[in-house]
């Protein structure tokens, strides 16, 4: 898999220190009323990460997923350029993003990597464009 630009593949240690900070998130999360509480840590192409947890609400269509908060504090930092995102779930249980959340992550990066938990204790690494092949672009199918 590609690296983000000019940097190469993600090394091993850099995959674990993204995870980590996906499971602090996971920390922070507000899930009490799914019990689900998910932590993503997003890496864009000036070496920051932006993290956050989910966000669920009383009324509960209105919950947010970690992954989109996550994007939402990297827009809202002055950064659109994701390079890999590691997701936190309950411990060694891969957590794949939902499919809204993978049209938010396609907007910005439709080639971003993500990094799950495996049941092993260790990762998978996959393209988004693997998970989410055809993305929805204005244009396209429509008029
Ligand atoms: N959730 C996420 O944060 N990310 C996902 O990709 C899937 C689901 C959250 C939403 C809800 O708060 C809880 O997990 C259970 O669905």
């Amino acid at each position: 898999m590609k690296g983000p630009a000019g940097r190469g593949p993600l090394k091993r240690e850099e995959l674990e220190d993204l995870m980590e900070q996906a499971r602090d998130a996971r920390d922070r999360s507000y899930a009490p009323y799914s019990g689900f509480a998910v932590g993503a840590a997003v890496l864009s192409g000036s070496g920051e990460v932006f993290r956050a947890g989910n966000l669920e609400n009383t009324s509960y269509g209105l919950t947010v997923c970690a992954e989109r908060n996550a994007i939402a504090l990297m827009v809202a930092s002055g950064r659109r350029d994701p390079v890999a995102m590691a997701i936190a779930g309950p411990a060694g249980v891969p957590c794949p993003p939902c499919g809204a959340c993978r049209q938010v992550l396609a907007e910005f990066n439709p080639a971003m990597a993500i990094i799950l938990e495996d049941e092993a204790g260790g990762f998978e690494v996959l393209s988004l464009e693997y998970l989410f092949p055809r993305p929805f672009r204005l244009g396209e199918g429509g008029e």
